[in-house]
């Protein structure tokens, strides 16, 4: 058995790290991901102000001192998010609420991706957008408001970046928000704002689940975090393990369990892997953190829908490369979100799958792919999509492969050393 570790998880850094940023005091933050995305949202926080140290390549301690709700300043040029749509949704909600004016711009991937979903409720609060390039798209420039209208609001998606970027807005705009989303997505945002002392109220209704930020306290506290192993880069660990492509099973210690983000594991376990999780944080803490385990099993084909999605969209790259090795056709549907990620990922994927000898469909909401056992060989294309990249670098390993993935480096928003640790776990 091998046990390995993985880069913090990259939507708990971003969050951190702005939420340092407007506390007041010094907030204490370790494992924070020094990838790409969470360096384009730390830069982008310098812009605006903040004093974000330099992120250490092995996720040790850093110490932030916070501006306060209050405290940023409009930056003096353009900020680049590069890859992040996380960063670019987050700080467009607190640069609305903070009253500040900035443009947003990144690059091609996510020039490409739709800011409608959360210019349109911020616009209902008070806040303009202009796009001087293509509309609903980056780059973008935010003329903030504050304070803020309060705001009740339906997402048409179940979307942690749209409900994060609202509840963030209410926060620097100290505005009530109300935001029902159709299923629940990732709550991370929630749970470190009640951290910081700005409790976020969350239930189950008829048209989905409601998140509410009731009372916008004036001042936040610092956070104290440990920031977990991204359960989402784990993901391609364990799906090489239960492809049999590791040389045993192996062990992801220390990454983040929030049942939110944890849907994959079930999805690995109905497909014939052996899982095993083992919760290694206090009950009740901010974020579940433990150690899994996967080994390899016979795969059989599974379906997986519209309840499961928002906990596994990320994931859904891997399921599909699963459903190719394993008995019987794979039927992944409801995920039209798919289609807004880094890349259009059922185009994407359905593209790469035929490339290296799959046989796969395109559905508007999803894919269809036959599981076989002829080797995967060919040439596939990365799109500027790290989780694309990845999941062909895991089918890559498995014996018999001979892929080429054009552009592995961009794996590094996520994943800095993937390619080593695939390196690492070896080959049957
Ligand atoms: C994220 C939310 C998800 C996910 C993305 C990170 C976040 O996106 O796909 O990788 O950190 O909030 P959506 O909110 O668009 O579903």
């Amino acid at each position: 058995m091998l046990t390995v570790r993985v880069p913090g998880d990259k939507s708990l850094s971003q969050r951190a790290l702005i939420l340092a940023a407007l506390a007041d005091g010094e907030s204490r933050l370790s494992g924070v991901l020094p990838g790409g995305d969470a360096e384009s949202t730390a830069g982008a926080l310098r812009a605006l102000g903040a004093d974000i140290p330099a992120l250490p390549r092995d996720g040790a301690e850093i110490v932030v001192r916070g501006s306060g709700l209050r405290g940023l300043r409009a930056p003096d040029g353009p900020l680049d998010l590069g890859n992040s749509g996380t960063g670019t949704r987050l700080l467009a909600g607190v640069l609305a609420g903070a009253g500040l004016m900035a443009t947003l711009d990144g690059d091609a991937s996510l020039r490409s991706r739709p800011m409608e979903r959360i210019t349109a409720p911020l616009r209902a609060m008070g806040a303009t957008f202009e796009h001087p390039g293509a509309p609903g798209r980056l780059p973008m420039t935010v003329r903030g408001s504050h304070p803020l209208q309060p705001l009740q609001w339906t997402s048409p998606v179940a979307s942690a970046q749209v409900k994060s970027s609202l509840l963030l807005a209410g926060l620097t705009g100290q505005a009530f928000v109300l935001v029902t989303e159709p299923r629940r997505s990732r709550d991370h945002t929630e749970r470190l704002l009640g951290a910081v002392g700005a409790a976020v109220v969350s239930h189950a209704t008829a048209g989905g689940w409601r998140v509410e930020l009731r009372d916008p306290p004036e001042r936040i506290g610092p956070l104290d975090f440990a920031v977990p192993g991204d359960i989402s880069s784990a993901a391609f660990v364990l799906a090489l393990a239960a492809l049999g492509g590791a040389r045993a099973g192996v062990t992801v210690e220390g990454v983040g369990l929030n049942p939110t983000r944890t849907a994959f594991l079930g999805v690995l376990q109905r497909m014939g892997a052996r899982v095993r999780v083992e919760p290694s944080s206090a009950p009740g803490a901010c974020e579940p953190v433990g150690d899994v385990t996967v080994e390899a099993g016979m795969l059989r084909a599974t379906d997986v829908g519209a309840d499961e999605v928002p906990s596994l969209i990320d994931e859904l790259p891997l399921v599909a490369a699963l459903g190719a090795r394993a008995q019987g056709v794979t039927r992944i549907r409801g995920a039209g979100e798919l289609r807004a990620k880094e890349s259009d990922r059922i185009a994407t994927m359905v593209a790469n799958l035929r490339a290296v000898g799959v046989e796969a469909e395109e559905e508007p909401d999803g894919l269809t792919v036959r599981g076989g056992e002829g080797p995967l060989r060919g040439r596939v294309r990365a799109f500027h999509d790290h989780r694309i990249a990845m999941t062909f670098g895991v089918l890559g390993r498995l014996p018999g492969s001979d892929i080429e993935v054009d552009d592995p480096g961009v794996a590094d928003v996520s994943f800095p050393g993937f390619a080593a640790l695939l390196q690492q776990l070896g080959g049957p």
